[in-house]
């Protein structure tokens, strides 16, 4: 039996919801999809489809129906919430609460409007974070930033040192897991060290609730649903119930309240306060299967396959000549995930052949994550500049960036394997069957030709793979 039909419930790898499924390439042959895009996506776990094709009968309004199918969907996203909870260390009956939203991003504007922080309060965070945890701050006060060295890492007296000028940060926002370079930052002792400074810390935990325990004395923590297969559009953001009891919640309507007049609102208690309008049920019931599913097979299985595919992926990478690998040396344990560059090949041009030629799907360009690629490069403020130049002016054909692959628990050594001699093939210059062409507007490349599924009527509109 192939490790891709193993049965469910098998150590990983383990198959995922449409593993496999042929795909057009340009030599006119279906090949099985291959996605190393898992850190920006994954597929379902069939416990998770399983739930949501059981749930799907019995939807129905939840918190405001007093129907048989309303009450048992209440049950059922408030069985998430408190499963939510246990997945982040929380107990479920103690003082956190988990506020379910859509994704990781979400989680951290909710929280940054919470913390209702002044304009000359600090956040010190990371040049490594992901944009959805740099934005929010610049919006709500001012941002201290940790540096990162040549490998994209920081140490934890750095961040000490962030955290010890003047005036005092209200808050240490930190990545929990890279999801450019796959850097594990010390979490634990960056917590502890915060937390001896008296700073409050959230971990962005969006790269790691597929892959490892969720920090547990992080007071705030964020993830999502759709990169722990469960893409069903839902989100968590824990917290202390004290951080939401005053002021407005973040979104204001039906369910958040008490009572409402024409001149005044009297809000609900937390959690309800912060989900305002009709919540997402279906995408609770799956994130709760995902976490069920999970915690069967269990961390050390899970932590051990990463181990295992990370060492293929990166050494296999950097034994191929041409290919740079960004981020830790070889030594430091990262997530299975590698980001580089090939010599001469643009990266949005790898991305484009590995996806027309062989049928694989991966991301590039700079990962939501501008500042922190941009220092993995090595660019210079000059050469950022005239980037920025070009951009503004709606020329994104040179926009720098890397090809990152990102595997997942249906990931198998075959599929590795696979990957490598595809990259080794377009680093050693194997001529592409047709000319691609660069769109400036996209900075994507588009062959040319009229086989089925990459003629130019196949192209989606809008789509891009490298904005961030
Ligand atoms: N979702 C983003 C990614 O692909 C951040 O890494």
């Amino acid at each position: 039996m192939s490790a891709r039909s193993g049965p469910i419930g098998s150590a990983p790898p383990l198959p995922l919801v449409g593993d496999g499924l042929p795909v057009p390439c340009l030599d006119g042959r279906d090949r099985p999809y291959l996605n190393l895009d898992s850190a920006a996506s994954t597929n379902a776990l069939p416990a998770v489809a399983d739930a949501v094709r059981d749930f799907v009968p019995w939807y129905s309004s939840i918190h405001r129906g007093a129907g048989f199918k309303s009450r048992q969907a209440t049950a059922a996203y408030e069985q998430a919430r408190q499963a939510a909870l246990a997945f982040a260390g929380r107990d479920p009956e103690g003082d956190d609460i988990a506020v379910i939203c859509r994704n990781t991003t979400e989680a951290i504007n909710h929280l940054a409007y919470r913390l209702r922080l002044g304009p000359e309060d600090v956040v010190v965070t990371t040049v490594v974070e992901h944009h959805a945890n740099l934005l929010p701050w610049a919006r709500v006060g001012r941002r201290r930033f940790v540096e990162c060295d040549q490998e994209g890492t920081f140490s934890t007296a750095a961040v000490a040192a962030a955290l010890s000028e003047s005036p005092r940060p209200r808050l240490l926002a930190v990545t929990g897991a890279s999801n450019v370079s796959g850097w594990l930052p010390p979490i634990d002792q960056i917590v502890a060290v915060a937390h001896d400074l008296q700073v409050p810390v959230l971990v962005d935990g969006a790269q790691m609730a597929a892959h490892l325990p969720l920090c547990p004395d992080a007071d705030y923590l964020a993830w999502s649903g759709h990169k722990m297969y469960a893409p069903f559009g839902t989100g968590i953001l824990i917290g202390p119930r004290s951080s939401f009891t005053d002021g407005d919640p973040f979104l204001a309507g039906g369910g958040a309240v008490d009572l409402v007049d024409l001149d005044e609102v009297a809000w609900t208690d937390p959690p309800d306060r912060e989900e305002a309008g009709s919540p997402n049920v279906i995408g609770a019931v799956a994130l709760h299967a995902a976490i069920d599913e999970l915690g069967r097979i269990g961390w050390p299985a899970i932590t051990s396959h990463d181990r295992r595919l990370a060492e293929h992926l990166k050494s296999g990478l950097a034994a191929l000549g041409g290919v740079h690998l960004l981020g830790p040396s070889a030594a430091v344990s990262t997530l299975p995930l590698a980001t580089f560059t090939i010599d001469g090949v643009p990266h949005a041009l790898a991305a484009a052949r590995l996806s027309a030629e062989y049928g694989i799907g991966v991301r590039h360009g700079c990962f939501c994550a501008h500042p922190y690629l941009m220092r993995l490069l090595g660019l210079s403020s000059d050469e950022i500049a005239a980037y920025r130049h070009a951009v503004m002016a709606g020329d994104r054909s040179r926009m720098p960036g890397a090809v990152r692959a990102s595997a997942g628990i249906n990931t198998t050594a075959e599929d590795i394997d696979r990957f490598l001699a595809a990259v080794s093939a377009i680093a050693d210059g194997r001529p592409s069957p047709v000319h691609y062409r660069q769109d400036p507007a996209t900075g994507d490349y588009w062959p040319d030709g009229d086989v089925p599924g990459w003629s130019g009527t196949d192209r989606a509109v809008g789509a891009s793979c490298a904005r961030g």
